[in-house]
């Protein structure tokens, strides 16, 4: 008699990738594909990471002693992916798991471990198979190229998947382009993209609310994968708004001002009522100085108001003002809807030209840095960079939301017209 031979085992798992006719994209596409490098880039919410989990398993279920690795961003989206794993994979494949380690250890030898791009130091295998980069695009590039790439290399058969949702047209958008169908590609990689409206999953309610009430280039990275066009992603247009011609004073200056905490600057940037604005000024002192330099500068400005953020420290100095009797209007940064109102207003401004700033380095590199990220709610929060300063990002911010009553909104772009002396158009007053 002939020794038995082991029949394949036929595992169930409750998954059918979605695929959209008329687009012409779906999951199921990117299963087929046996490219070593494989990069999806989709909009939110339209299953880039349900397709990596059924990748992942799939690869491990079917090559018996695997080492597979799931990276992520950060450990928060690192105990959803746990979790999502567990999930697709069936209990009877499973013979270990080690929650501390990250690390399911199916029965027939593979293993899947869960990791994260920034705390792990642990980004060293000798025996990588596969690898999934789960929101690749808020991935330093430094993750990738000291992290990952170089095990890739090492292992010839090991094979790569890198999902995101776009964030500007940073590495991964590159790294995407190498797949992109056309003369560039390069063979060893094939890339996808679909947008969020593309699933059947999609809740298009949800979508044609953010579509509506949020900024159109924001809408299409996020939902459409259509990455924005610029380093830092929020402000654009900065350079071309820089207004080389000295700008006075007038009647209507505000004053943007952003109280640093400790040991953080304040900022102080005056704009007048055509929206330029006049310098930038930014100070470390004790408090009873930064009191005193305020009350200067109002007087400097034709007893200008001052427009400032009444977050932390900020309401007990901005009382102090009041009831010294300077005209005085505070804004609560620290409510997220206020924030973002606050930098949309200036986006916007950037955006249609209808403000000039003055060519301050510290200002310009704020503004160039400063960027944004979408949380799981949708809802987007403007930020600096990690340690990086944002004080005269928000003073001009102040100072310009300062101005939102200006007639001189309406007219045309602040640069193209009225410097001092160059006798252009006047404007009506408040
Ligand atoms: N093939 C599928 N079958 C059933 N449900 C699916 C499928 N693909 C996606 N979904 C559902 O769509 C929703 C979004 O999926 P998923 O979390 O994978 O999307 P994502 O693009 O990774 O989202 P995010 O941008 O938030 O990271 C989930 O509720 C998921 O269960
Ligand atoms: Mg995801």
């Amino acid at each position: 008699m002939s020794p038995a031979v082991a029949k394949p085992r036929e595992i169930q798992v409750a998954y059918t990738p979605w695929w959209n006719e008329d687009r012409g994209v779906g999951q199921a596409l990117l299963h087929t594909s046996d490219a070593k490098f494989r990069l999806l880039m989709a909009g939110r919410q339209s299953g880039k990471t349900t397709c990596a989990v059924a990748e992942i398993c799939m690869d491990a279920l079917a090559h018996p002693g695997h080492t597979n690795w799931w990276v992520t961003e950060s450990l928060e989206i690192k105990a959803t992916a746990w979790n999502a794993l567990l999930d697709f994979l069936p209990k009877e494949v499973i013979s270990k798991t080690n929650q501390v380690e990250r690390l399911i250890r199916l029965t027939n030898g593979s293993e899947i471990y869960v990791k994260s791009a920034k705390g792990d130091k642990s980004l060293i295998s000798a025996s990588l198979d596969f690898v999934v980069c789960d929101e690749a695009g808020l991935w330093k590039e430094e993750a990738w190229e000291r992290g990952i790439s170089p095990m890739l290399v090492a292992r010839p058969h090991a094979r790569v998947l890198l999902v995101s949702t776009p964030r500007s047209r940073n590495w991964f958008w590159r790294m995407w382009n190498k797949g992109r169908p056309g003369p560039g590609k390069e063979p060893e990689y094939e890339s996808f993209h679909w947008k969020s409206e593309d699933s059947p999953y999609a809740d298009l309610g949800y979508l044609a609310e953010r579509r509506k009430n949020m900024p159109a280039d924001l809408y299409a990275e996020e939902f459409e994968a259509d990455p924005i066009d610029s380093a830092g992603g929020v402000f654009r247009n900065v350079r071309n708004c820089i207004g080389y011609r000295a700008a006075a004073p007038d009647a209507l200056t505000c004053i943007g001002v952003d109280l640093g905490q400790k040991h953080d600057f304040t900022a102080m940037i005056p704009m007048n009522s055509k929206r330029q604005a006049l310098f930038v000024e930014r100070m470390q002192d004790d408090y009873p100085i930064q009191k005193q330099r305020l009350g200067a500068m109002v007087f400097q400005m034709n007893f200008g108001r001052l427009v400032v953020d009444e977050a932390n420290i900020g309401l007990a100095i901005v009382q102090d003002l009041r009831s010294a009797g300077f005209p005085v209007e505070s804004v609560a940064t620290n409510s997220a809807p206020v924030k973002r109102a606050l930098i949309e207003n200036l986006r916007v401004a950037f955006q249609q030209n209808t403000l000039s700033i003055p060519d301050d380095p510290v200002l310009l590199d704020e503004l160039e840095a400063y960027s944004y990220e979408v949380l799981p709610s949708g809802q987007i929060r403007y930020s600096a960079p990690d340690g990086q300063h944002d004080d005269t990002v928000i003073a001009l911010a102040l100072a310009l939301w300062g101005q939102r009553g200006s007639l001189y909104q309406y007219a045309q772009p602040a640069r193209a017209t009225s410097y001092a002396g160059r006798g252009g158009p006047s404007y009506g007053r408040r």
